[in-house]
């Protein structure tokens, strides 16, 4: 299989993880360039990592060599990129959001199907070996018919967004930062959304305490709903009830359980690959159950990087890359993308008008073939993993 030439645009702090990844992981993509509006960044992380070409996105949109995109810039940013992208004839796989606007979004989506070609957005967790086997699980009957959920993330996004500086701008704010890692996978683990309602609460005016950086602002707000308090309605008929709260104190607490007619399943953290799922049954003790497929954050390359351990990020840009050599649909689809923004942005709209809002989006995730694995002998060895993207 020929390996798709591949660039990446957006080369700040994730962009080390990816560049690892995409370059030594993944044998069907072909990295060859490295771009960002900031061309140092490229030019030190080309050298650092080997890539062979610097170009502008301009220079890339050119290239009549390079067949996909991977975007790495801030939310913000992504409208812009990902249509020009597009309008070059590139297929593109962006990290989170799809954008920071819905109408956006469709106009992203309508573009990519007028020029027949692919969108796969973030988050990729959800081809993560937590994820997966939970579906797998799930699909056999283990725990019956989800029933009913809990979902929840807290961090302090105020002392976050002095590291992590993106945070500050739109796009920021806990539900778009880490709250779409957790309505990604329940996408994929219990199918569309139907309905949502709730409450929600800005973030918190923050003044800078200097703890990690001296080149903040003064003081800043992070845009948009920085706590949610909702209830998702599923097509399967699941009630799940979703709690974001960026606006308080220490570090991540994450919950996330599925209730059935059978059995209760807690499934781990979906901001990793590798959330372990526990299942209790009527009159037994709660069970830690194996992993049933790869992807696990065990990716073996020698060289460590930032982040290493969100070990498989880049899987759904390897996903994406198999999907266009064997000519099917991507998985992490536009529809994908455009659902689990609608979800957020439809608990923002049904939180300002106090009604129920209805998705007019609609997406199903199809799941990976099991049996295939990270690691043999003992995780000394790299696996298998990679054949089970190839197949639809
Ligand atoms: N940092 C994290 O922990 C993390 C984790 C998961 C996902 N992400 C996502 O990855 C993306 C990037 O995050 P980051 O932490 O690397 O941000 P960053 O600010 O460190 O890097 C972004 C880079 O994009 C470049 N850029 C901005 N606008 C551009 C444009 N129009 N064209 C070309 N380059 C442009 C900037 O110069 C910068 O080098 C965001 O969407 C973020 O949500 C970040």
């Amino acid at each position: 299989m020929n390996k798709v030439r591949t660039a990446v645009i957006g080369c700040g702090m994730i962009s080390n993880i990816y560049i690892r990844n995409l370059k030594e992981l993944f044998s069907i993509i072909d990295l060859t360039a490295l771009s960002d509006i900031n061309l140092t960044s490229a030019q030190e992380k080309a050298q650092y990592f080997g890539i062979e070409k610097v170009m502008t996105p301009a220079e890339i949109a050119e290239d009549k060599e390079i067949e996909l995109v991977v975007n790495l810039t801030p939310a913000p940013a992504h409208f812009k990129v990902i249509r020009t992208m597009l309008n070059a004839g590139k297929h593109v796989y962006t990290e989170k959001m799809f954008t920071t606007d819905l109408n956006q979004s469709r106009e992203l989506v309508k573009l990519a199907e007028e020029k027949h070609r692919m969108i796969a957005a973030a988050p990729d967790t959800v081809l993560g070996a937590g994820v997966q086997s939970a579906k797998y699980y799930l699909d056999s009957g283990l725990i019956g018919d989800v029933t009913g959920g809990f979902v929840s993330i807290t961090r302090n996004q105020n002392l976050n967004s002095e590291l992590y500086r993106f945070l500050q701008k739109e796009g920021g704010a806990i539900p778009y930062d880490v709250g779409v890692y957790y309505i990604g996978a329940l996408i994929t683990l219990l199918g569309p959304v139907k309905t949502v309602c709730g409450y929600a609460a800005p973030a918190l005016y923050h003044e800078k305490e200097l703890l990690y950086s001296e080149n903040n602002p003064e003081n800043w707000t992070i845009p948009g709903n920085n706590v949610i308090a909702a209830a998702l309605e599923f097509e399967s008929g699941a009630l799940v009830t979703v709690h974001f709260n960026g606006n308080t104190a220490g570090s991540s607490h994450h919950a996330f359980e599925l209730y059935g007619t059978r059995g209760r399943m807690e499934v781990g953290d979906p901001n990793t690959f590798n959330g372990t799922v526990k299942v209790t049954l009527p009159e037994s003790e709660t069970v830690t159950l194996p992993f049933t497929h790869g992807f696990n954050g065990m990716n073996l390359l020698e060289k460590k990087e930032w982040f290493d351990d969100y070990g498989h990020r880049g899987v759904g840009a390897a996903e994406l890359a198999y999907a266009i050599r064997m000519k099917r649909p991507n998985r992490l689809s536009k529809e994908y993308g455009l659902h689990c923004q609608e979800v957020l942005q439809g608990i923002d709209e049904a939180a300002r008008t106090g009604t129920v809002y209805k998705l007019k989006s609609s997406c199903t995730v199809v799941p990976l073939k099991p049996g295939y694995y990270s690691t043999l002998f003992e995780g000394t060895v790299r696996g298998d993993a990679e054949r089970s993207l190839i197949e639809a």
